[in-house]
């Protein structure tokens, strides 16, 4: 079996392509980490000698999106058939040893279980140039992976709390791609948080794929969501804690008095909505109606009355009417957004809801998404807008895109507790990091522009 092997190359780099959720960045992010610990680095994908492209199935073309990614790596390689490629994440767990035959340059295809194996098994597979390597099966614990040496510098880090998802919503490939939920250890989530901490990390997002049903598995250890929040933020008074995604059946009183008792807890929650119609949230089996999740926004809103809310929207769900989908529409204004990311419907194999033989025509669709997508342009202007003139505190994480041609002063950009981007311009020669007051001066139409108050 492989294990782990030095690298065999001195000079060996590396390339990185990442589709999809947070999770396959956050596994991309410690893949790189790793691969540097045993002495590669990073490079263009032209100049790579292996190149790990992690997919993702959730929404249309998985399998068309890695054919076009392995065929642009052939044409940028030349072909050449030293170049590793190594097929990660979702599409990878879904299609096993099928991937081989997309491209000759493919020798390693490792499932959402296997993570941990990847570095290991790609030095064994630089010492065995003439063999394939598939590891695509679903484990019984989350696994562990060892810390890489190689320190996470940057301000803002992700921590897997849990992984798969046993709620089987009728649309949803994830539970087939990333298994039955089970949770990590609160010891190992402590541990890594703090190391984060110690390597310089100011902020920490936990994820998973329903991160409150946390401990609710096999491999719980009895701390509870709300308990695992309280111990985290406990570890340092000015990290800033988040966390994605959670699921609105699964919020509880602890959840939500969360946001009113941990002060470290950002005021800003991502809570997948779906649908606004009852009918459509019961084929999709969601498990909350809609004044259920008006009562849960609510009570949040009274927890803390700043809180910023962004959610997932479908639309075109099958049997979707006009009226079902102007209830959608309806539930976003109520529950007034700060933003959304809204998608078409589409059949994933093997689902429920690919069964449903009442599909909506794609034009119509198409139409419900524009619909719905101006109106969450307003309201997000209006979000932006009501900023203006308000102080805020804005962690730093690089230099902006926006750069004022004749000012003197560099521009940075870094998220507020809302998550909201802001620019700044600093005098720091080398702010990174650094969490600065300031005032909001202008919105953008997806940003905001700060002047700093120091
Ligand atoms: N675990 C999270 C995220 C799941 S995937 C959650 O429960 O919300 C991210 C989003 O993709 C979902 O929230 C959903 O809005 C969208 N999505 C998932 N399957 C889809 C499908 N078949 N068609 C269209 N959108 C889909
Ligand atoms: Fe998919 Fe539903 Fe699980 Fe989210 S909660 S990952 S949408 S099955
Ligand atoms: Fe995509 Fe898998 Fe994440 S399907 S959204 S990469 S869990």
């Amino acid at each position: 079996m492989p294990g782990s092997h030095p690298m065999p190359h001195s000079m060996l780099t590396y390339h990185i392509i990442t589709f999809g959720c947070q999770m396959n960045v956050a596994d991309s992010d410690w893949i790189a980490r790793s691969l540097q610990d045993m002495g590669a680095a990073p490079a263009p994908a032209a100049e790579a000698q292996v190149i790990l492209v992690n997919t993702c199935s959730v929404r249309e073309k998985p399998e068309h999106k890695l054919r076009t990614a392995l065929g642009r790596i052939q044409q940028e390689t030349g072909g050449r058939k030293d170049v590793l490629v190594a097929v990660t994440g979702c599409v990878a767990q879904q299609l096993k040893e099928t991937i081989f035959s997309y491209s000759p340059q493919v020798r390693l295809v490792a499932g959402t279980d296997t993570v941990a194996g990847i570095p290991g098994n790609i030095a064994w597979l630089l010492a065995h140039p003439d063999r394939h390597l598939c590891t695509a099966g679903f484990s019984e614990d989350m696994e562990e992976r060892p810390a890489p040496r190689a320190g996470h510098n940057g301000p803002v880090a992700m921590v897997n709390i849990m992984q798969g998802c046993d709620n089987f919503c009728t649309y949803c490939i994830v539970p087939f791609t990333r298994g039955r939920q089970k949770s990590r250890k609160a010891q190992a989530i402590l541990a890594e948080c703090e190391a984060y901490l110690n390597a310089g990390a100011r902020e920490i997002t936990l994820l998973g794929q329903n991160v409150n049903a946390y401990g609710k598995d096999k491999t719980g250890d009895g701390t509870s969501f709300a308990q695992l929040l309280r111990m985290v933020a406990g570890l340092d008074p000015a990290l800033r804690l988040r966390y994605v995604t959670p699921h609105p059946k699964d919020m509880t009183h602890e959840d939500v008095a969360a946001f009113a008792d941990i002060p470290n807890l950002c005021p800003r929650l991502h809570l997948p909505m779906q649908a606004g119609a009852d009918r459509v949230l019961k084929r999709m089996n969601r498990r909350y109606d809609s004044a259920g999740f008006v009562q849960l926004v609510d009570t949040l809103r009274q927890a803390r009355p700043d809180l910023a809310l962004s959610t997932d929207l479908i639309v075109g769900f099958p049997g979707e009417t006009e009226d079902d989908f102007v209830q959608t529409m309806e539930m976003v204004q109520r529950c007034n957004f700060m933003s959304s990311f809204s998608f078409c419907y589409s059949d994933r194999p093997g689902t429920r809801a690919s069964t449903y033989l009442d599909k909506i025509k794609p034009d119509v669709q198409l139409d419900r998404l524009q619909r719905l997508q101006a109106l969450q342009e307003d309201l997000s202007t209006q979000w932006l807008t009501a900023r203006e003139g308000q102080q805020t505190e804005v962690l730093i994480e690089g230099q902006s895109p926006r750069q004022q041609e004749s000012a003197d002063e560099v521009s940075w950009q870094g998220r507020d507790p809302y998550g909201a981007l802001v620019h700044v311009p600093l005098t720091d020669p080398n702010p990174v990091g650094r969490t600065v007051p300031v005032r909001i001066i202008h919105a953008f139409k997806h940003s905001l522009q700060g002047a700093c108050l120091q």
